[in-house]
């Protein structure tokens, strides 16, 4: 606890990180990574051989874009970096890691910026200022930049989070959930928007669990349902005891090779059956 604390205040973030508690998220990130690093490092190496593959994958080999860089531990950073022309690593908060990457291998560039451009009108929401966005809009957090892959690495499912204490109770449980959602719901449209090749990965279900026996299952995506998925695999973020002795934490997570033609084919099939 009193390194975490440490931790913090020598790697404070930024106004905005701080305000989606983000620089806060990176250290108990690292500190849980610390404690449960053999159980993470097959969750990470899947992760960084999905966003190698999928990169191989594209056809230009100018700009490659992370989103949800973090700490880089499921980023193949200096790989991306030998393919291509420019790396820019992008998160609300880049811890000490990602910024000693940036030092070190000169193409690569960080940007820090929240990705679904909700946290300004989140704040004015709680403030009764401003009502919810309905439907939310669509994200442009990187205006003018035209990648040849991205990745949202290990993203998705976190972007709703800093705002459920922001916005309490104040709005119906309805007003909210359709909110979540529309975040989640946003950012896939966005990716399936840009150009290059796209890669997603991220986790779709929490689970407690007891050998073969689940104890819980939480949808990870606010009720978005994402296309079939290239790859499945099984992220063990809290083996016990790290949260109990009496369960496991698992996460279940997706990657695709292709998320445009992957997301295009559930919005597709969405089409025909609404026709039907
Ligand atoms: C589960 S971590 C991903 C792990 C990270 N790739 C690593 O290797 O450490 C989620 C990341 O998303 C970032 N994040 C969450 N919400 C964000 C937002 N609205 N805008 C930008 N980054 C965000 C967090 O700061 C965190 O680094």
């Amino acid at each position: 606890m009193l390194r975490e604390l440490f931790a913090l205040w020598r790697d404070r973030g930024s106004r905005l990180a701080r305000s989606l508690g983000q620089d806060r998220e990176a250290v108990s990130i690292d500190a849980r990574h610390r404690r449960c690093r053999a159980a993470w490092e097959p969750h990470l190496a899947a992760t960084k051989r999905l966003v190698l593959d999928a990169a191989a994958l594209a056809s230009g080999r100018g700009t490659a874009v992370v989103l949800g860089s973090g700490a880089c531990l499921d980023v193949p950073v200096a790989e991306l970096a030998g393919q291509f022309a420019e790396v820019v690593l992008v998160d609300a908060h880049h811890p000490w890691q990602a910024r000693k990457l940036a030092k070190e291998i000169p193409n690569v560039r960080l940007v820090a910026v929240d990705v679904t451009g909700l946290a300004g009108i989140v704040r004015d929401v709680a403030k009764g200022r401003a009502a919810l966005p309905s439907p939310v809009p669509l994200p442009d957090p990187l205006p003018g930049l035209v990648p040849d892959f991205t990745a949202s690495v290990n993203l998705a499912s976190q972007l709703p989070i800093p705002f459920y204490s922001r916005l309490g109770r104040r709005l119906s449980d309805e007003a909210r959930q359709a909110f979540y959602t529309g975040i989640i719901a946003a950012h896939g449209d966005w990716l399936a928007g840009l150009p290059g090749r796209v890669c997603l990965c991220c986790d779709t279900a929490w689970e407690r669990v007891d050998g073969e026996n689940v104890l819980e299952r939480r949808d990870a995506l606010e009720g978005v349902a994402l296309p079939p998925p290239d790859r499945t695999w099984t992220w063990v973020i809290a083996p016990r005891p790290e949260e109990s002795p009496a369960y496991d934490r698992q996460n279940r997570v997706v990657g695709y090779l292709d998320f445009v033609a992957a997301w295009r084919g559930r919005k597709a099939s969405e089409k025909s059956a609404a026709m039907a």
